[in-house]
């Protein structure tokens, strides 16, 4: 079986060729026409910026992905939810209008069960994740710890009030005058650093549930900033003029932004890790699952896989794989498709707010 996937949600045009054959995967082709360049300007996604980029992209990013292979195509995945309904909108109507006029049937698929799948895309296939299992999504649009009893089963142990992680990652690169997108700016800076030199609250953390919230942590950061003194020299507030006129250049050399940086970082961790240990402790899953952009951390990865107990299989997706792809909506179309549960073209359309569980 082969499955053209399709990834629209955010500021990303995506597009993967996945083959299964005899239940194991192999990824033919995988693109990911990135936006970043776009909206860095702006210190974050523009959803109008996003939607004319991806009309623009989209059928280039097909041609190239499908290539001699067109005919070949069993099946078509599309994530059609959550996301910015503009950007869903482009994916979902191509993916309508290919199943149209190829006369071959669409999967719709949830964008967070696809970063849930995404561990697999390089391994052998569905086989490898044995239940129950527990997924800790985090990016720059959630923070979930979901339990699957099976595919396809899931249910939600807790998410975040406020803010997801990514975004408290994003919020904070901008308040220090980093670039967006944030997480990986202030990883990189965070490992010169001291992650006990400021004291960041942990919220939530000792309650007994795994709930989160990071819009107070996010609050306690810009007061951290906002107050330092001497103030840094491109520390930004929100709505920092320098943001608004795209003036993010600026000296990022000032000694304390390593240590802020790793301090943020160590929060951030110190949540994620709590919570799920706290989960792994009431259900024992068989396989932990950590995904989306944010799992693209090296010492959130790390730590968690150590914290976790040895007989817990611990699942992350290759680097490449973190952030939003379409490898990820094929491997997780492909339990549907085996099992024909498909949507007519006439009756699919895109969902912003699509709740997975
Ligand atoms: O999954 P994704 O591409 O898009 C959403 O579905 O939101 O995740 C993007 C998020 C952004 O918030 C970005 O800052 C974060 O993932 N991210 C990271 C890292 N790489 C990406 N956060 C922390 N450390 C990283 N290395
Ligand atoms: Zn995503």
């Amino acid at each position: 079986m082969i499955i053209l996937g399709i990834e629209t949600s955010c500021d990303d045009t995506c597009c993967a060729l996945l083959e299964i054959k005899r239940g194991k995967f192999r990824l033919i082709k995988s693109i990911v026409a990135s936006q970043a360049n776009l909206h860095k300007k702006y210190g974050g996604v523009v959803p109008e910026v996003a939607a004319r980029a991806h009309v623009e992209a989209m059928i280039p990013v097909i041609k190239e992905v499908t290539g001699q292979h067109r005919s070949k195509i069993d099946a078509i995945a599309v994530a059609s939810g959550p996301g910015l309904i503009t950007s869903l909108h482009v994916g979902v109507e191509t993916a309508k209008a290919l199943s149209y006029a190829w006369n071959v049937p669409l999967v719709k698929v949830n964008h967070v069960e696809g970063h849930i799948y995404s561990p697999l895309i390089s391994r052998r296939g569905l086989a490898d994740l044995k239940f129950p299992a527990i997924a800790l999504v985090v990016s720059g649009g959630h923070t979930e710890l979901i339990l699957m009893r099976g595919p396809g089963q899931y249910s939600l142990l807790g998410r975040t009030r406020d803010d997801a992680a990514g975004e408290c990652f994003d919020k904070s690169a901008k308040m220090l005058g980093l670039p967006y997108p944030g997480g990986p700016q202030i990883g990189k800076r965070a490992k010169h650093g001291n992650p006990e030199a400021y004291d960041i609250p942990r919220p939530m953390i000792d309650r007994d549930d795994f709930e989160f919230s990071f819009s107070g942590m996010k609050n306690a950061i810009r007061l951290l900033v906002e107050n330092m003194s001497p103030p840094l020299p491109n520390g930004a507030s929100l709505i920092s003029p320098l943001v608004l006129r795209g003036g993010l250049r600026g000296n990022y050399a000032d000694s304390r932004i390593p240590d802020i940086c790793a301090s943020i970082e160590q929060a951030i961790i110190d949540v994620l890790v709590h919570k799920s240990l706290k989960a792994t402790d009431k259900y024992h899953p068989k396989t932990f699952i950590l995904s989306g952009g944010v799992s693209a951390n090296k010492k959130l990865r790390k730590t968690l896989k150590h914290a976790l107990p040895k007989k817990t299989k611990f699942l992350v997706p290759d680097l490449s794989y973190c952030m939003d792809n379409a490898a990820m909506i094929s491997v997780a179309a492909y339990h549907q498709a085996k099992n024909k549960k498909f949507t007519p073209y006439y009756k699919l359309t895109a969902n912003a707010n699509w709740e997975l569980v």
